[in-house]
């Protein structure tokens, strides 16, 4: 066997936790796994009971319960946890599952027919004074890394956005926004292996732009597009 492939063999599967396992967690996960990233993942849902939607929504993603979200991926160094459950459910997480692993926060605040989603009195008060609700999340979360990133895709669109075989000047572009060098490097290198070009827009407070209301919601984007917007 050559050097190469003994570094290789013994060089132990990356691990991301995901929390929720709806529409924008489950194509995450499709995504991590075709990119060779191993998946903890969780739901309301007991392992058992999550099990079979897996097999259909992200097959070879592993059920977990939400307090094990953090458990593998903290095993291999820093640990990564994308954060893919309604805003106002967020007060059913225990920032100590997380502790200070990296936290990528592809969540919205949601407003249906005029109405905002109730949304826990913490996170609540910033949207309010409209702060970006990543830096809400980055202080009730502390002392995990926030990253904003991956919410300003549509879940729908995921699976065919992402060209691991495309050089990066054909690839879709996608914000990350941080106050942490060296989770915003971890972000960029994994956005990198799930296929996607990342573009920094710098500080978590320039992730504004990424919020439904703002102009790179949704859009099929390339990186000239969001170097203006880059801090
Ligand atoms: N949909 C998109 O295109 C998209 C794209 C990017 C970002 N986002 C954002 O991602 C977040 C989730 O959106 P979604 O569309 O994926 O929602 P969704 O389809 O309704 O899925 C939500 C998931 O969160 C789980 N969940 C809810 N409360 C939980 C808790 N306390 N503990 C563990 N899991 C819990 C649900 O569990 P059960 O399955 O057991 O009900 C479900 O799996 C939102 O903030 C959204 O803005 C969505």
């Amino acid at each position: 066997m050559s050097e190469h492939n003994t570094a290789q063999s013994s060089d132990p599967q990356p691990v991301v936790g995901i929390l929720g396992a709806g529409r924008a967690g489950t194509a995450f996960a499709r995504t991590l796994l075709a990119a060779g990233v191993g998946v903890d993942i969780c739901s309301t849902r007991p392992p058992k009971a999550l099990q079979h939607h897996l097999t259909i929504y992200a097959p070879g993603a592993n059920p977990v319960r939400p307090e094990e979200i953090a458990v593998r991926t903290r095993q291999q160094g820093p640990g990564m946890v994308i954060l893919a459950i309604p805003q106002e459910e967020l007060d059913e997480v225990e920032p100590e599952w997380i502790g200070d692993s990296t936290l990528v926060d592809a969540t919205n605040t949601w407003t249906y027919a005029g109405e905002r989603e109730p949304l826990p009195g913490w996170l609540d008060a910033a949207v309010t004074e409209q702060l970006p609700s990543s830096m809400a999340i980055a202080g009730h979360f502390s002392p995990a890394r926030t990253v904003k990133a991956l919410n300003h895709i549509a879940h729908s669109e995921f699976d065919d956005a992402a060209g691991r075989d495309l050089p990066m000047t054909q690839r879709r572009a996608l914000a990350v926004a941080t106050d942490d060098d060296q989770a915003r490097g971890l972000v960029m290198g994994l956005l990198v292996r799930m296929g996607f070009d990342p573009v920094s827009l710098g500080p978590l407070a320039a992730g504004r732009v990424m919020e439904p209301d703002g102009p790179l919601f949704n859009r099929p984007l390339q990186r000239e597009d969001l170097l203006p917007y880059a801090r």
